[in-house]
């Protein structure tokens, strides 16, 4: 079904046509949600936007726009507001036979996209042997939600984890590999190196302090790159642990990514600089092969050089980016490239994405965008850390707020003299902790820096997972009170809307397409979350005042009807944020 915003903005179209021909026609209505229910559900601005070319009062146009609007079988007569607003109101009837749509199939009545597009979530990309860090779960968390979004929209989307497996500190990790574990080349058995990150530690002190070991470590970069067989061995096995360790983080998150590392496109990377330069694109500065990006000065207002090839020869970040880019393009067939990464990192991907619309790369149809982040701070206000002053494992945070939701949970047990199973327990503590956590990055706007609290997060109130979760849990709680199979229910017994709380629970509920389309298009769950926390709040408000397993048929059925969708709503959007629901808790 077309969403409710879609169908207005298609009568305004006819109305704008035939009040003022065809000039008009693609005008946008400016419709939007009323902030006020006093005013209607939707407002129309564009009389007030159309005074000035059609040289006319905005009440007067409203007032041609509406006789000549047809949305007899949505709303209510429109009302004309000062100083030209055109006021929508949906109709019950209409909004009856909306609910009725939703129930149909499994998609709560959101159509697939009709321009499915072939979209690459670039998310998480932690670094070999260095910690993933709380900006890594951000990524991961944000880029999941993302395209688990799209994908249900109906793109195809490519899940990329962009890893770090490849640079000059992998000269230094295999040289130490070698001092310290000397067999690990040459027997079978997996290595177990234990803690990579203390690992990775350790090898820097050798590096900085041992002008030998420094110079071994150049080597066997250098052996590295040719492809040496010992070297590749090595690389593979640091590779391999890191990996390990990243899968914990990823079975444990449910989260789902085909990793192509940077080292994918080394093969590619001389090719990158040798056309940059064929496009006349390429300049010498100070020994170093750069491209001039446009905007960006130093401090003496100089202009900024994209280093793309180092003055030893080497090729970096920005390189593997371009590689990657036009990889992602030409043999993906990328109709759009999202990055989520930290905001940190704007600059480099605006200089990445210039540089490769002047070469040609990006064409005009594809669209590349940075999803930018902000930071994660402790409730100081500053950047996360653990007590004793170091970056917080994720493990150990993800852990943490599994143990204190199942502190939580035995305390709420104990209180309502509740008995239930150890398996109960856990299960119920890891999905809520978890959830949490997801939740809380995922309902901030993502652009800003946020506060991670987990007594927040875990609060059975407010704008948080366990409300949620408590709102679908309570669904389920009628079910099984009422001895009701919703399954079951007849989905033809008609939908009445009487009370105020059943109205505007209805009309929330037909408002999820439109959601969904608004956060494909800015890439902002925060707006989904939102939606949930109000869904959630208006199905407790009706909940509250009407009585549903009480009430007679065939009104029984129909607010049973509000009450299975508020809770397949709740799922559906949950899902898409990456969070499981919970049938009891
Ligand atoms: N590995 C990088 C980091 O940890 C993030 C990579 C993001 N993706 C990309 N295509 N540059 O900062």
């Amino acid at each position: 079904m077309a969403s409710t915003l879609a169908q207005l903005k298609n009568r305004f179209d006819r109305a704008l046509t035939a009040a003022f021909g065809t000039q008009l026609s693609g005008t946008d209505p400016l419709l939007v949600p009323t902030s006020n229910p006093k005013f209607g559900d939707y407002q129309s601005n564009v009389a007030m936007s159309l005074a000035k070319p059609l040289k006319q009062a905005p009440r007067s146009i409203a007032a041609q726009i509406v006789s000549h609007l047809e949305i007899d079988d949505l709303c209510a007569p429109p009302e004309i507001a000062r100083p030209g607003f055109i006021n929508l109101t949906l109709k019950p009837a209409y909004l009856e036979t909306q609910l009725q749509r939703m129930l149909q199939g499994d998609r709560l009545g959101v159509e697939p996209t009709p321009h499915p597009q072939h979209v690459v979530v670039d998310f998480s990309s932690p670094n070999i042997a260095k910690e993933m860090h709380v900006g890594h779960l951000r990524s991961t968390i944000i880029g999941d939600s993302i395209a688990r979004i799209l994908e249900f929209q109906g793109h195809d989307v490519l899940r990329l984890n962009h890893v770090g497996d490849w640079g000059t500190q992998f000269g230094m990790l295999i040289t130490y590999l070698r001092e310290v574990y000397p067999d690990a080349l040459t027997t079978a058995d997996a290595l177990d190196i234990g803690d990579l990150v203390a690992f990775y530690k350790k090898a820097k002190q050798r590096f900085d302090e041992d002008e030998d070991f420094k110079e071994a470590s150049r080597q066997a970069v250098v052996t590295l790159q040719a492809g040496d067989e010992t070297a590749r061995r090595a690389w593979q096995l640091l590779c391999d642990q890191s990996r390990r360790e990243f899968q914990k983080i990823y079975d444990l998150l449910d989260i789902r990514l085909t990793e192509r590392g940077e080292s994918f496109y080394n093969s590619q990377l001389a090719d990158v600089v040798s056309e940059l330069d064929r496009l006349g694109l390429l300049v010498e500065d100070a020994g170093a092969k750069c491209v001039f990006v446009e905007g960006f000065t130093n401090k003496e207002g100089k202009p900024l050089p994209l280093i793309v090839q180092k003055s030893d020869g080497g090729y970096n970040y920005a390189t593997t980016d371009l590689a990657a880019l036009r990889y992602r393009i030409e043999k993906d067939n990328a109709d759009r490239l999202i990055y989520v990464v930290d905001a940190g990192q704007s600059n480099h991907f605006a200089q990445v994405f210039q540089v490769a619309k002047r070469a040609g790369w990006l064409p005009e149809n594809v669209e590349a965008i940075h999803v930018p982040f902000g930071l994660v701070q402790g409730e100081d206000g500053k950047k996360l850390k653990t007590r004793a002053g170091e970056t917080v494992r994720l493990q150990d945070l993800l852990d943490e707020a599994i143990a204190r939701s199942r502190a939580d949970l035995e305390k709420r047990l104990q209180t309502e003299n509740r008995q239930e199973t150890e398996e109960f327990i856990d299960r119920t503590s890891k999905i809520v902790g978890l959830s949490a956590v997801k939740y809380a990055d995922l309902s901030q706007n993502r652009t800003s820096n946020y506060i991670f609290s987990y007594d927040k997060m875990l609060a059975l109130q407010g704008n948080t997972a366990p409300y949620l979760l408590y709102a679908y849990v309570r669904v389920q709680g009628i079910a099984r009170k009422g001895g009701i199979d919703f399954e079951k229910i007849a989905a033809n017994t008609p939908i009445q809307l009487q009370e105020e709380t059943e109205l505007t629970l209805a009309k929330h509920l037909i408002g999820l397409s439109e959601i969904l389309d608004d956060v494909a298009a800015d890439l902002l769950p925060n707006r989904l979350c939102q939606y949930l926390f109000e869904l959630s709040q208006k199905f407790n408000q009706f909940y509250d005042k009407c009585p549903v397993l009480q009430a007679e048929e065939p009104l029984r059925t129909s607010r049973l009807i509000l009450c299975d969708l508020s809770a397949r709503t709740i799922k559906l959007g949950l899902f898409l944020l990456g969070i499981q629901v919970l049938e009891r808790m």
